[in-house]
Order: C-alpha cells, then structure tokens, then sequence
C-alpha cells in the first residue's frame, strides 16, 4: 500500500526551509501532498493560489509530490486523503511548543495522525516565512532564503505589497 505524508503549512511564501523538509519527506514517503491550510493567527500576504504555484514551480522536479490547500480542519484533510502521517519541519527550540500542542491536539481528534517532525540543516535552522517578509519590508534582499526558481516573483510581490503601505 502506498504511504501519504501530508506536509501542511501556511508558506507564506515558501521558503528553502520548507523546500529541504518537503524533499527529505519526499525521500521518506511514497507520495508527499504539501497543503496550503489556513493559520487563524496569521495574516498572510500571498493568497492561497498564489502560495500553491509558487510551491508547485519549487517542487517541480519532485515526482512524487503534489500540491494543494484546504480549509476547515487539518485531521480531516488527513483522513479524506488516507495519509499515515503528517510532516512538519522542527527548527530551534522556539518551534517545540507550538508544534508539539499541534500534534497533541492532532492526535486527541484523530488517534492514528501520526506527526513526524524532520530537523532542517543548520543553514535552515533559523529561516522562517516571516523573517522573508520582514527583511523585503525594509528593503532587504531575500534571495539567501528564497527557492532562486521564485525569488524573482517572491521579491517583485512583496516590494509591490510593502510599497502600497
Ligand atoms: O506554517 P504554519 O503556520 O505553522 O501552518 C499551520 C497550519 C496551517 C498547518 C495549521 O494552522 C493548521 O493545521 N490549520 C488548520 C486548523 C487545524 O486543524 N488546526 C489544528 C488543531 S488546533
């Protein structure tokens, strides 16, 4: 039977810690689904479909891996898909918390989800969504972060958004 790992995130836009956790979960499972899902604490700057191309041009060369989003609650995309398992990428200590109420509460609605939490390389220890966005803002460049497939869309989008305040 063919393992489906379901690797959820805002991506907001994806960056190359995403890419290396989404290509090792690749190397892990039969099929990997990378799931565009909405974080109610956030406010994101790229919309939903704009998130899913950029992580479709990012994962091209991943035979393997498909992309798509969902709405309402993660478990039940879990479950309509079969997946056995549900990736997401530990960095620093800053992550644990979160992540580990999230698949606590993942695991109290559905006893078999199952999360596996991969470690990025150091590089990618600290490289976040929201450090992307907060370096474009101040007129930064991004490109140590960002996929080069995207950078260039990346970067004109988010000096389009800052620059209209
Ligand atoms: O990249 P993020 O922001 O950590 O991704 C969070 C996401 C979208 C995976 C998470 O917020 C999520 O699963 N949202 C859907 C609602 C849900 O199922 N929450 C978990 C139970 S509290």
């Amino acid at each position: 039977m063919e393992r489906t790992a379901i690797c959820p995130g805002s991506f907001d836009p994806i960056t190359m810690g995403h890419e290396e956790i989404i290509r090792r979960a690749a190397g892990l499972f039969d099929h990997v689904i990378v799931v565009v899902g909405a974080n109610p604490d956030k406010n994101p700057i790229f919309s939903v479909d704009e998130r899913v191309a950029l992580i479709h041009e990012v994962c091209r060369d991943m035979a393997n891996v498909e992309v798509d989003k969902f709405s309402g609650l993660l478990i039940d995309y879990v479950q309509e898909r079969k997946a056995v398992a549900i990736v997401k990428g530990l960095r620093a200590v800053s992550d644990f918390d979160y992540e580990f109420q999230m698949a606590l509460a993942n695991r109290k609605l559905m006893p078999d989800a199952e999360t596996v939490f991969l470690t990025p390389s150091s590089q990618n220890m600290y490289l976040s969504s929201s450090m992307v966005r907060q370096i474009a803002r101040f007129g930064g460049d991004v490109s140590p972060f960002v996929p080069a497939c995207i950078l260039e869309k990346v970067a004109n989008r988010l000096r389009e958004r800052f620059s209209e305040g």
